[in-house]
């Protein structure tokens, strides 16, 4: 029953989100798919799935998780387009994606595509797929192409958009800007875009059959000043790293120093506490033994006074100890 009701859901939104149909990646590499959407879905929550359409799981959203493993989305609502980036394509991440609008209360709107990751030459590919160029200024694009799609149609087309298209070889379709040109020896079209204006800024396919592959243009305002302006910022954040390392240093010799002084000091205060306890230990020790020495003269005094009175009385010491004995003195 949910899985009916999914397949509407995607039915339902299948012109208001347009992306590539088929695209083939080598082995290892990454890839940039751009998903467009109309300008009611601004707003709106975007997310990436995988899977057929009765089991698409999502992968990235733009409300949470942006990032996923080799897998990021990104959404740009001033150009109505979200990206999704596809980095280190193993063979097995070949299958059927979804680009979808997540709509509340209502059925999602989607489009799906075909990824083909290859270890072998991909049958459509681009040398760069992001470009830069300058206003007034030309740049170039290469899509190599693979030999069964020497009779098909190469075509140059703004992401997403049918209907804008050139065609290579036939008269009448190329723009007054845009050339397109084709070197079947090499299995090579080159488009070169001139007189770059602001607004060329954006997605564009360069198709070959029903094969796409997506490019980016970026137009700035003038190379020299926004160079400038990056070596600037560039220098300006290596000054700030050096004053933040300086600091660091001093900061922790400071420390250090403190730490010594502190310590020496300590340890000074406690060698002489030490030898104040071991004087005041000696001194005490000399008043006992002066003490003892007091004692011992008092009790030689005693003793003599003794022996002076014994004498005195007549009565000698042994007759003394004689009388005493047996326990009755
Ligand atoms: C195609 O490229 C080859 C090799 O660079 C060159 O020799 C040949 O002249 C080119 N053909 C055309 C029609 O430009
Ligand atoms: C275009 O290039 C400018 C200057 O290099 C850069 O700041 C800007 O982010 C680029 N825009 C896109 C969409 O890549």
């Amino acid at each position: 029953m949910s899985s009916l009701i999914f397949i509407l859901l995607f039915i339902s939104g299948a012109d208001s989100v347009r992306t590539v149909s088929r695209l083939t990646v080598l082995a290892g590499g990454s890839v940039t798919i751009p998903c467009h959407y109309d300008e009611q879905y601004k707003p709106h929550v975007k997310y990436w799935c995988k899977g057929i359409w009765i089991s698409c799981t999502s992968i990235v959203r733009t409300d949470s998780a942006q990032r996923k493993g080799d897998v990021s989305i990104t959404d740009d609502p001033a150009q109505k387009v979200f990206t999704v980036t596809l980095s280190n394509l193993q063979e097995g991440d070949s299958g059927q994606y979804w680009c979808v609008v997540e709509i509340n209360n209502g059925q999602d709107a989607g489009e799906n595509l075909y990824l083909k990751v290859t270890t072998g030459t991909p049958d459509l590919s681009v040398v760069n797929n992001r470009v830069t160029g300058v206003v007034g200024g030309s740049v170039s694009v290469f899509c190599h192409y693979g030999n069964h799609l020497w009779g098909k149609e190469k075509m140059w087309c703004r992401s997403g958009d049918l209907s804008s298209c050139l065609i290579a070889g036939s008269s009448g379709t190329s723009q007054d800007r845009v050339h397109l040109d084709v070197n079947k020896t090499q299995g090579l079209l080159t488009v070169t875009v001139r007189e770059l204006e602001k607004k060329d800024t954006g997605w564009y396919w360069c198709a070959a059959g029903d094969l796409q592959i997506p490019v980016h243009i970026n137009v700035t305002e003038e190379t020299s000043g926004s160079i400038d302006s990056t070596t600037t910022q560039h220098g300006k954040l290596i000054f700030d790293n050096t004053i933040i390392v300086l600091v660091v240093i001093f900061s922790l010799l400071f420390l250090l120093g403190t730490v010594a002084m502190v310590s020496w000091k300590l340890w000074n205060r406690h060698k002489k506490t030490q030898t104040e306890r071991r004087e005041a230990n000696q001194s005490t020790s000399i008043k006992d033994t002066e003490y003892e020495v007091t004692y011992s003269t008092v009790v030689v005094k005693q003793e003599e006074i003794l022996n002076n009175i014994s004498k005195t009385s007549g009565v000698s010491g042994e007759e003394q100890g004689d009388r005493c004995g047996g326990g009755q003195c």
